[in-house]
């Protein structure tokens, strides 16, 4: 059903007529609270209330026309500006291939070197995210993170633990005092290079965040984000902070709108920093698609969708 899935989220016919489908369009909902910047703010209004801060992905990803990857890193500006305005954190998590990496690196770095710079201007440690994609992908985004955080320190990468070579990356990147997002991963990648079990992945998930926390704890400057729902595994992680004597804030929680709110919740309840990314936009296909992937279950809540 997973592969399935990922197939369908890069099947180009059906990115062109799916989203069109009025009970798909209904079953995105789940995951992002409208399409429109203005949706995304009133949302991250939300989250502000319960001392939630957010991350904003503007969906849209492989775009081919420069003039579309300035469009979108114009429309992130404009989102910050607006959310500044409302005294919200406005932390950008943007796919590079979505500001032209596929087009002109040059005129992706400038992009890239611009939203850091607004993010900055409004708080020092607000920070960029870069998101992870497939693998064709990990070298680049990884010589590309290197040297824009020469120049910005507030930038954070996103790294993928289904990935056999994440730990060697995470010692690469360490003499920079990198901001590391750690996810599973949500592409379908082959055996030779990626874990495709569960069990490896988690099990990797967790070795990575300790070989991470005890870098902490030896005073490396390392920020380490939790970008996972699995609740379990954090609670592992936490446990293993807490056995070195880390305070349950040395790193960040962070997960999708819409995914185990109840825990986005109770964890902040709990003391840990909790952090939702909330995507808007209209290119929500591939993304929506890799969602379902991820929990085939999803699939029957969009179904269901076709009742009235
Ligand atoms: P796992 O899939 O094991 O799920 C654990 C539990 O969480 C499930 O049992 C279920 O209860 C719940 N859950 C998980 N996914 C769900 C879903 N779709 N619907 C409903 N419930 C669900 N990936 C990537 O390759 N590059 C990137 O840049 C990013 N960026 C990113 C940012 C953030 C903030 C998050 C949270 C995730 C990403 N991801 C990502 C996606 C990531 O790789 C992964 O595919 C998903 O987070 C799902 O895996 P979990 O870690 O949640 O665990």
């Amino acid at each position: 059903m997973r592969r399935l899935l990922l197939w369908m989220a890069s099947n180009g016919w059906m990115r062109r007529h799916i989203p069109r489908l009025w009970f798909a369009r209904r079953a995105v909902r789940k995951f992002m609270p409208g399409e429109s910047a203005q949706d995304a703010l009133t949302a991250a209004a939300k989250f502000q209330v319960l001392a939630i801060p957010v991350l904003f992905t503007r969906l849209g990803e492989n775009l081919t026309r420069i003039e579309d990857a300035d469009a979108t890193a114009n429309a992130y500006h404009e989102l910050m500006a607006a959310a500044h305005e409302r005294g919200v954190p406005a932390e950008p998590s943007v796919k590079l291939t979505q500001i032209g990496f596929d087009i002109d690196v040059d005129r992706t770095l400038a992009h890239a070197q611009g939203l850091a710079d607004q993010a900055a201007a409004h708080d020092p440690n607000e920070t960029l995210w870069i998101d992870m994609e497939g693998s064709a992908y990990t070298e680049s985004t990884l010589a590309f993170y290197e040297r824009l955080k020469k120049t910005h320190p507030n930038v954070g990468l996103c790294l993928q633990a289904y990935l056999k070579r994440t730990a060697a990356d995470v010692e690469r990147l360490l003499p920079l005092a990198p901001k590391i997002r750690l996810v599973k991963g949500a592409y379908k990648e082959s055996r030779e290079i990626a874990y495709q079990t569960r069990r490896e992945v988690d099990a990797n998930y967790l070795a990575l965040c300790v070989s991470m926390l005890t870098h902490v704890k030896d005073g490396r400057d390392l920020f380490l984000g939790l970008g996972t729902h699995d609740v379990r595994l954090i609670e592992q992680i936490a446990a293993y902070a807490s056995s070195i004597g880390l305070p349950r804030t040395s790193f960040d929680v962070e997960m999708l709108y819409g995914i185990r709110a109840d825990q986005q919740r109770r964890l902040k309840g709990e003391g840990y920093n909790v952090r939702v990314l909330i995507a808007y936009g209209d290119y929500w296909y591939p993304w929506y698609m890799r969602r379902l992937a991820e929990r085939p279950a999803n699939v029957i809540f969009a179904l269901r969708q076709l009742l009235p």
